[in-house]
């Protein structure tokens, strides 16, 4: 039995408020981010920044962005201007961010938003003082797919939500060099997978709290496997990333009267299946061409839209949410006892072992 959905609810790739972007950190997510941009929305990238004169100048010319900058301090300050997109590691995220909003920009800062909640509170009041809008890129929340799934659940078609899970994991040879493996880098599977599993069971169960963790500890210090329990109310959530082993790329939420799975990638655009307790099921299935990466574009034109509005929080991604999804990744990279983690809460780091905790 199939039954119609809700429309999707995504700000419009085309035809919305147009702003003025300008990109700090030419790296692997940015030409992805400049292509999904550039194919299916009408924004317009005017400016890059980099550490280096040289890489700048090679970025703007493979993508024709007009203007190209050595340093960060002079792309924030370029008057033309209107927004900046952060995409270098995620320990350079805060600071970043920082300079842009110190300079009169709005934001919008690649996942994780920064590596601690400490740091996302202190970009989230510094927007807020200077009156500009701050958002955390996390893709994932603005697709389609996403504003339907946030519509069923808001509706109560699958009841009280009562367990959701997801996993993201893939076996990624040890590079001590490359940003995911370097502590100093924020790197760790928690900060850059297990924030969009930590994000799912968040954005489907409401906040919640760490209730166990279950991690190892890479040969660079950095966690490459872990396992988080969390409670949300009476709800409970499991979410795994890995840079050991490839995991199924699965996510769902139960509730009291029926279950929505996502077609994996659950984290990028595509479909899901509701299937409730009266034997009604329902599929949905992206029916754009805005596939893979390319659904990088859906938070930059939600962006652009609640700039225009007069919005400083995306209220569909509000900072404070971002911080719930932080404090508990910070919290388990403590425990495991992870390179780079900030919060000591007791209990023995290993390097070498598994820690649970209950
Ligand atoms: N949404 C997604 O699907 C997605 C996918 C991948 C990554 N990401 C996010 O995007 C961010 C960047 O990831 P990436 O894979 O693009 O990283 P990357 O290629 O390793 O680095 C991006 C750029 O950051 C700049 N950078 C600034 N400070 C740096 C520092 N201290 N060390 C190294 N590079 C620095 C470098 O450019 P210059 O030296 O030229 O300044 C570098 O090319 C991460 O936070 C990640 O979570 C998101």
């Amino acid at each position: 039995v199939t039954a119609s959905l809700p429309t999707p609810t995504n700000a419009p790739l085309l035809g919305g408020p147009v702003l003025r972007w300008g990109i700090v950190a030419p790296g692997g997510i940015g030409h992805d981010w400049v292509a999904a941009v550039r194919e299916h929305t009408d924004q317009q990238i005017v400016a890059v920044g980099s550490r280096s004169a040289e890489r700048a100048a090679e970025f703007a010319r493979q993508h024709a962005i007009p203007r190209a900058y050595g340093a960060v301090a002079a792309l924030v300050e370029d008057p033309g201007v209107d927004a900046v997109y952060v995409a270098a590691p995620h320990s350079e995220h805060a600071r970043l961010a920082l300079a842009a909003i110190a300079a009169g920009k709005h934001v919008l800062v690649e996942k994780p938003f920064t590596t601690t909640v400490a740091d996302a509170r202190a970009v989230a009041a510094a927007a807020r003082d200077a009156g500009v809008f701050a958002m955390e890129a996390m893709w994932s929340r603005f697709l389609p797919q996403t504003t339907v799934i946030d519509r069923l659940l808001r509706d109560g078609e699958i009841g009280e939500p009562v367990h959701a899970c997801a996993q993201f994991g893939g076996a990624i040879p040890v590079e001590r060099t490359s940003r995911l493996f370097d502590p100093a880098l924020g790197g760790g599977c928690l900060l850059d997978l297990g924030v969009y599993t930590s994000w799912f069971v968040r954005f489907t169960l409401g906040p919640g709290e760490l209730a166990g963790v279950l991690g190892h500890i890479g040969e660079t210090g950095v966690e490459d496997h872990a396992v988080l329990t969390t409670r949300h109310g009476g709800a409970t959530g499991v979410s795994a990333s890995s840079f050991a082993a490839e995991l199924p790329s699965h996510a769902f939420v139960s509730g009291t009267r029926g279950r929505i799975e996502i077609e994996p990638p659950f984290w990028a655009p595509g479909g899901f299946l509701m299937t409730t307790r009266d034997g009604m099921l329902r599929e949905w299935s992206d029916p754009s061409a805005v596939l893979g990466r390319a659904g990088l574009a859906y938070p930059v034109v939600a962006a652009a839209a609640h700039i225009d509005a007069g919005l400083l929080d995306a209220p569909e991604h509000p900072l404070d949410a971002v911080c719930d999804v932080l404090g508990v990744l910070e919290q388990a990279r403590a425990r495991i006892g992870a390179e780079g983690s900030t919060t000591q809460p007791g209990g023995d780091a290993n390097p070498d072992s598994v820690e649970e905790s209950a």
